[in-house]
């Protein structure tokens, strides 16, 4: 392709997000690539010219176009497309590491993403040790002569802490180990993270790469070895994808970077709202100058995401109220899709956590995680206003709308 809006040789992201990955439109041909069904494609021996092809490979038409979109967005040389954002994380850290080996992690992780490396993993031979990714000396004093991956997450749920990329890199490269970050709540519109450094970039695509909550997948993206070594655990694991997830995946991706867009415009708008609310005690959004990350989340993100948490006060009772009081954001765990969704870490993400740990973290009983979809932001004022306005004297919200 000709040179692009990203002024290099290279076509810009939301050009990518439409045309990557797709067939060259030829006469009589559709449009939109079908869906290709088929588990297996007639071969008959290398004389075929052709790979064996086979949907467990990854090599199915729908399989390869979203990979190859993936890559494109993330400005890598490979990408892959998986069965859900564990089966990503899983084959990377299993492509990387052998028994014996030795993973550094981030405190801040996933919940499930945590129980792999805590619990799971060391049933296999491999462990981790997990450190505060805001100590920049924590990553390399965690290092042993077997680590093999350092992992980050960023931002971080439920807080949407912006770690620095740069002491987890710095630890990574001194120990030959791969820099892997889950990169789900920041999307390749926010910040490609390749150009941070990091070697596999991971994210749920479920979340917002999908869009439309009603798939479950995960990526991919690096350098062509790296993956082909998680494809290879792909494989014999089988974590693929499935070609109709693969299919409804790569239509999500196509307006990403529209929906990104509106993502980061309404949440940053309904967070500065939201510090006017009273009842609200504490307003999280890295673009928020009163969150600690702001500095760098603004340096480091062309947008500051689609999720804000806010705390209540009157602690969990509150936030069981306000959940239950709302009309159109809906209450269900899982985010990034073009509906408002809301949820209570105690009751999902941290629910293993006592009220007391939890509070250490950062997520106090009443806190409450929204990811802001696409709706009209005076409707979803609307409704958080009406949640909001209940026990009178209590946590009632403020009348004017600002
Ligand atoms: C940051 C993050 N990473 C990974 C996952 C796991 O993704 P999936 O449910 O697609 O396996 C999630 C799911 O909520 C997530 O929020």
């Amino acid at each position: 392709m000709k040179s692009g809006a990203s002024g290099k040789d290279r076509p810009g992201t939301a050009t990518s997000a439409v045309h990557a990955g797709c067939p060259a439109p030829r006469p009589g041909q559709p449009v939109v690539q079908p869906i290709v069904r088929s588990s297996t494609f007639y071969w008959s021996g290398p004389s075929d010219g052709v790979d064996l092809r086979y949907s467990r490979y990854g090599n199915n038409p729908n399989q390869i176009s979203v990979a190859a979109k993936v890559a494109a967005l993330e400005g890598t040389e490979a990408g892959l497309a998986l069965a859900s954002g564990m089966a990503a994380i899983s084959s990377t850290i299993l492509a990387a590491a052998d028994a014996g080996d030795h993973v550094v992690a981030s405190r801040h992780l996933y919940g499930a993403t945590h129980a792999l490396l805590a619990h799971e993993l060391p049933r296999r031979g491999i462990t981790t040790t997990f450190v505060d990714p805001g100590d920049p000396a924590a990553w390399g004093a965690a290092l042993t002569p077997r680590t093999r991956v350092v992992l980050i997450e960023l931002p971080t749920n439920p807080t949407l802490r912006v770690f620095d990329i740069g002491p987890a890199r710095r630890a990574a490269r001194s120990a030959g180990a791969i820099l892997a970050a889950d990169m789900t709540f920041a999307t390749p519109v926010n910040i490609r993270a390749a150009e941070h450094g990091v070697d596999a970039v991971i994210h749920s695509a479920t979340k917002y790469l999908g869009g439309h909550s009603d798939l479950i997948a995960g990526v991919v993206a690096g350098s062509r070895p790296l993956i082909e070594g998680v494809a290879k655990m792909m494989k014999l694991y089988g974590g693929s994808i499935d070609p109709q997830a693969a299919w409804l995946l790569e239509r999500g991706m196509r307006t990403l970077p529209a929906r990104m867009e509106r993502h980061n415009r309404s949440a940053h708008a309904l967070a500065e709202w939201f510090t006017g609310v009273e009842g609200v005690r504490q307003v999280l959004y890295p673009g928020l100058p009163s969150h600690p990350d702001h500095e760098r989340a603004v340096r480091m993100l062309r947008g500051c995401g689609g999720m804000v948490s806010i705390v209540l006060n009157g602690g969990g009772e509150a936030a069981d109220r306000f959940c239950s009081r709302l009309r159109l954001a809906v209450p269900a765990p899982s985010l990034g899709g073009v509906e408002t969704l809301v949820s209570q870490p105690r009751h999902t993400s941290h629910v293993d956590l006592t009220s007391e740990e939890r509070e250490a973290l950062g997520i106090p009983d009443g806190f409450v995680r929204i990811s802001v979809g696409l709706e009209d932001l005076e409707d979803l004022k609307a409704d958080f206003r009406h949640a909001a306005a209940t026990s009178p004297g209590r946590w009632a919200v403020e009348q004017a709308t600002g």
